[in-house]
């Protein structure tokens, strides 16, 4: 714990990940290289690929099948993976902060687990400080004739030290 705040997200790259399987490659690789417990902040506005993100980063651990986008759930577990359980939660819909207690938070965090966290600003007091951040952004101004589908995305991981980082690519 204390060594978390002593050691914020100094370190950051930016990844440019031109289409869909770029930002699941982006997951597989991250996944490969983190050990729990771990929490994984995911930024991003609505649509700018959290969920994808997610998807490759499970199947980085192991996971083999789909990924439900946790949006009404507000967590999905994957607890029998041989690499130790994943919890993927999505905060959009969370309504009052006890909310978070009631889903089992406070077990998650003791489970030795990797949390994969969307709209984690949601319930920023509640929330441990992330091990690792990702924000995800549109790779181009908004221009009316490119649609999100087309515009490819920029991810910027944040981390506390610098190998996590290294050679991470869109592809
Ligand atoms: N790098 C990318 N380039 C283009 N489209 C992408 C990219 N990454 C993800 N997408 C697409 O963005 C859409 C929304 O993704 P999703 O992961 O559901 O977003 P979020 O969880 O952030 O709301 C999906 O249709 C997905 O295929
Ligand atoms: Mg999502």
């Amino acid at each position: 714990m204390t060594l978390r705040t002593q050691n914020p997200l100094a370190y950051h790259r930016e990844v440019r990940l031109i289409d869909e399987a770029a930002t699941v490659s982006l997951g597989q690789q991250l996944a490969q290289r983190l050990s729990a417990p771990q929490v994984v902040y995911l930024q991003g506005e609505l649509g700018a690929g959290k969920t994808t993100f997610s998807r490759g980063f499970l199947r980085g651990r192991g996971h083999v099948g789909s990924v439900k986008s946790p949006t009404y759930t507000l967590v999905e577990p994957y607890e029998h993976l041989a690499e130790g359980p994943v919890f993927h939660l999505d905060l959009y819909r969370l309504g009052d902060p006890g909310e978070l207690e009631y889903l089992g938070l406070e077990d998650y965090l003791s489970a030795q687990a990797i949390l994969l966290i969307e709209w984690p600003e949601r319930a920023a007091q509640q929330l441990p400080r992330p091990d690792l951040e990702i924000t995800l952004a549109l790779s181009v101004p908004a221009i009316p004739a490119v649609t999100a589908a087309v515009a490819g995305r920029i991810a910027t991981v944040r981390a506390s030290s610098e190998p996590v980082l290294e050679g991470l690519g869109g592809a």
